[in-house]
């Protein structure tokens, strides 16, 4: 064997063990030389092959007739012969038996010694697994970003400095931005001041949820338009070769269920508040019981003492001071027995407005209006209730009463009758141009004895004895505003239905 004959020998022999299958092409497309993988993968002799043009050559192995080469009129040989230099195409083809395969077809040129291009190695790859995967890849990514972008939870996603790199829709509700303009954004503001800090050093903090995860946590978020929103976070920080290189963050706005919270604590105080006043109704009643006689007889031979003693007697004013204040005894224990009366209400149908009429009748005349102007806002339908008048007309003397005390005795005092026809309800709101209700007093003026009156003066009794009345008369009384401007008190009562106010009508 001559050198060069030992050379090609050794060059045919790495030829033929590579591991793709490959030919050896002339430029004019004409097949030279083929390997052995080539001759299996498409189960074909050299002899059937060798001396071919390659468009013929596929054709067994393949179902396409037209190679997309040929079809494109884009031949990857001619390249390569044309620019000397080494081409790659991805090629799809249906193989017989009805397989889609991806090809990935590499051509190099052998240079002869004047440069041109003597053969062309093409040699091809089998990338459908590869192709696949990308696909599939691509659908769970697709998949995920569906899943992120139709989540109740808003989710955003920030870069190392801060800076937006990931919004979706709920995210963008909750904070009020754009994904399209948020690159700019810097995740600082979508907290209140210090609050973005705070939780990147809680995040980072092994001893809370473990490195770089923060477990459920309550904070304020911030609108674009400066509302800061009460919301459940938690959040990720992402590594990347042990680097953060992201956080993510995941919010639940809150504001439904506390909501939801705060009327169901509502409903419990308001529980509460009946259960104290009914027990206190109990109480009440034996109390007044049992001192309404030691009273009477102390009142009565206080007096007698009295009437027996001359006008100059040194004790005498004393006395007199007995008198009066066991008078004022008299009174509380009379405000207790009306408080804690406990008999089913009267009802009847009545007109809102005479309620209204009946209750400054009864207090009209007293001194107490000296400085005060009635100002009456009366709705010009009738407003049919069931309810029982003396209770309605002692809960609103109360209120008009505590109205004027609140006024020093002199400003406006409103009284207005209105209906809400949807709801079905029908008011009475007593306002007045006093000094209002003090916010650390708001939650206690219907307990009983609470009194911001001097001794003496107020038995605290009247706003406890309104809510028991209204709630018997299936209403509710409330405390629509108060301020330094004044206070407006409402009485709510379920309105009649026009039906019933037919019926009202022919009964006279
Ligand atoms: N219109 C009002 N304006 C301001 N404060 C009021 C008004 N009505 C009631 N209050 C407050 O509620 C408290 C309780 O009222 P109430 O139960 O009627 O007892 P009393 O009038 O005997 O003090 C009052 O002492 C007062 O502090
Ligand atoms: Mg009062």
């Amino acid at each position: 064997m001559t050198r060069l004959e030992r050379e090609t020998d050794w060059r045919l022999r790495v030829f033929d063990s590579l591991s793709f299958p490959t030919i050896i092409l002339k430029p004019d497309k004409t097949i030279v030389a083929v390997n052995s993988r080539f001759l299996e993968k498409f189960a074909v002799e050299e002899q059937d092959v060798i001396g071919r043009k390659c468009e013929g050559v596929n054709v067994k192995y393949y179902q396409d007739r037209d190679f997309p080469c040929l079809r494109n009129g884009d031949c990857p040989l001619t390249k390569v012969v044309r620019f000397r230099s080494s081409q790659s195409v991805l090629m799809k083809f249906t193989t017989a038996p009805g397989q889609v395969v991806w090809e990935e077809r590499v051509f190099s040129p052998i240079l002869a010694d004047n440069g041109e291009v003597d053969y062309v190695i093409e040699s091809i790859r089998d990338v459908s697994r590869v192709k696949n995967l990308e696909r599939m890849y691509s659908g769970i990514r697709e998949l995920i970003d569906k899943v992120v972008q139709t989540s109740v939870s808003a989710i955003i996603a920030a870069d190392r400095r801060g800076r937006i790199i990931m919004m979706n829709r709920a995210a963008e509700t909750l904070f009020g931005y754009s994904a399209y303009n948020s690159e700019n954004i810097n995740i600082e503001s979508f907290y209140p001041p210090g609050v973005a800090r705070d939780i990147m050093a809680r995040l980072r903090d092994e001893r809370i949820g473990g490195r770089g995860r923060l477990p459920v946590t309550r904070v304020n978020v911030r609108h674009r338009d400066g509302t800061e929103i009460p919301v459940e976070m938690t959040a990720v920080i992402i590594y990347e070769d042990g680097m953060e290189t992201a956080t993510a963050g995941i919010f639940n706005d809150l504001r439904e269920r506390l909501e939801v919270e705060r009327q169901l604590k509502d409903a419990h105080i308001q529980l509460i508040q009946s259960e104290k006043l009914a027990s206190l109704g109990r109480l009440a009643a034996g109390v007044a019981h049992e001192i309404n006689n030691p009273l009477t007889s102390i009142l009565l031979y206080a007096g007698l003492m009295q009437e027996q003693m001359e006008e100059q007697h040194p004790l005498r004013q004393n006395l007199a001071y007995i008198l009066e204040d066991t008078e004022r005894c008299k009174e509380i224990v009379k405000n207790l027995l009306a408080y804690s009366r406990q008999r089913a209400p009267a009802r009847a149908y009545h007109k809102l407005n005479d309620i209204i009429d009946t209750s400054l009748r009864l207090i009209r005349d007293q001194k107490l209006f000296l400085q005060i102007k009635v100002v009456e806002d009366k709705w010009p339908q009738p407003l049919l209730v069931n309810a029982d008048k003396n209770q309605l007309c002692q809960v609103l003397i109360n209120l008009i009463i505590n109205a004027i005390d609140a006024m020093n005795g002199s400003g406006v005092l409103t009284l207005r009758t209105y209906e809400d026809r949807v709801k079905g309800l029908a008011f009475i709101e007593v306002g007045d141009t006093g000094g209002g209700i003090a916010t650390e007093n708001l939650s206690k003026i219907f307990d009983p004895f609470f009194s911001t009156k001097e001794l003496g003066k107020g038995t605290g009794l009247g706003l406890s004895m309104a809510y028991g009345m209204m709630e018997e008369n299936n209403g509710r009384i409330f405390v629509k505003h108060t301020g330094p401007q004044g206070t407006v008190f409402a009485l709510e009562l379920p309105a009649v239905a026009a039906t019933d106010l037919i019926l009202f009508d022919s009964i006279g």
